[in-house]
C-alpha cells in the first residue's frame, strides 16, 4: 500500500492499493466521523474520503479543478449535517483553519457535536441559512461558502450568504440537487437557472460546473468566485 499527495491539492492524498482511494489525513487520530475506512500507512492515520458520501468527493473524482481549501482557510458552511464532509475540509485546513457549519436540522446537528468536540476547527449553529442576519455577529469574513442544503430556493440562500460574508476573490461551491429545485426540468436545465440567478446578482462569476454521475446521479457541484 503506498500514498501519493495529490499534484494539485494540498493535503489530498491518494492511497494506491490495486485501486486508487481518494484520503485524507486524520487530524484527530483514532477518530472516525461516519463509516469511513482508516488506513495507517507508515505511521500515518488516513481516512478514505468516500465519493459515494461526499458531493466534495465525488468533484474531485469527477475531474474539479478549482480547490481553494487550505490550512487557515475560514469556510461558510450551509447545511453541515453530521460532518460528513466537513470532517474532511476540516483534516485538510487543520488548527489553523475553521468552519463554521450551519444547520437547522437538531438531529444530525446532535450527532456532528462530538465531532466538533474533538475538532476545534468546526464550529457548529443551530440556524436556518435563510436567516443570516442571526449568526452574522459571530462569522467573519469568509474566504469559501460551501452550500449544500438540497432546498428549492438555495440560489438566493447562496446569494444572500455570500453577499454577506464572502470576501472579494473567494470561492463558492453550490451542491446542487435538481430534483429539489425542479423534479420536472432535465438536470442539465436546472443547472443553468442557478447558474443565471447566481449571475444576476452581478458579483458572481462562473467558475466551473462539474456533474457528479455517477456518485450522485442527478447532482452537479457548481463553482463561483466572487468579484
Ligand atoms: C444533503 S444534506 C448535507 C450533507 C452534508 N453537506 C455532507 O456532505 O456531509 C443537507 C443538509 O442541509 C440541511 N438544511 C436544509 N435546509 C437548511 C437551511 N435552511 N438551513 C440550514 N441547513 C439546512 C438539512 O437539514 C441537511 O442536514
Amino acid at each position: 500500500m503506498k500514498v501519493r499527495a495529490d499534484q494539485r491539492f494540498k493535503n489530498v492524498y491518494w492511497i494506491l492499493n490495486g485501486k486508487k482511494q481518494l484520503a485524507t489525513k486524520n487530524l484527530v487520530p483514532g477518530q472516525k466521523v461516519y463509516d469511513e475506512v482508516i488506513k495507517h500507512i507508515k505511521g500515518i492515520e488516513y481516512r478514505i474520503w468516500n465519493p459515494y458520501r461526499s458531493k466534495l468527493a465525488a468533484a474531485i473524482h469527477k475531474g474539479l479543478r478549482t480547490f481553494p481549501f487550505k490550512s487557515s482557510s475560514r469556510i461558510l458552511y450551509l447545511g453541515i449535517a453530521s460532518g460528513t464532509t466537513a470532517s474532511h475540509i476540516s483534516d485538510i485546513i487543520g488548527d489553523s483553519g475553521i468552519i463554521f457549519g450551519i444547520e437547522i436540522a437538531q438531529r444530525v446537528l446532535r450527532d456532528l457535536l462530538p465531532v466538533a468536540a474533538d475538532r476545534k476547527n468546526i464550529v457548529p449553529i443551530m440556524e436556518s441559512a435563510r436567516r443570516p442576519q442571526n449568526y452574522c455577529w459571530i462569522i467573519p469574513e469568509i474566504d469559501i461558502v460551501y452550500e449544500d442544503v438540497a432546498q428549492p430556493d438555495q440560489a438566493s440562500i447562496f446569494i444572500r450568504n455570500s453577499d454577506m460574508f464572502l470576501r472579494k476573490g473567494g470561492y463558492a461551491f453550490i451542491a446542487v440537487k435538481s430534483s429539489s429545485i425542479d423534479v420536472t426540468l432535465p438536470p442539465r436545465k436546472v443547472y443553468k437557472l442557478v447558474e443565471r440567478e447566481v449571475a444576476s446578482a452581478g458579483k458572481y462569476k462562473l467558475i466551473e460546473n462539474v456533474e457528479l454521475s455517477p456518485y450522485d446521479p442527478k447532482h452537479a457541484m457548481i463553482v463561483f468566485k466572487k468579484l
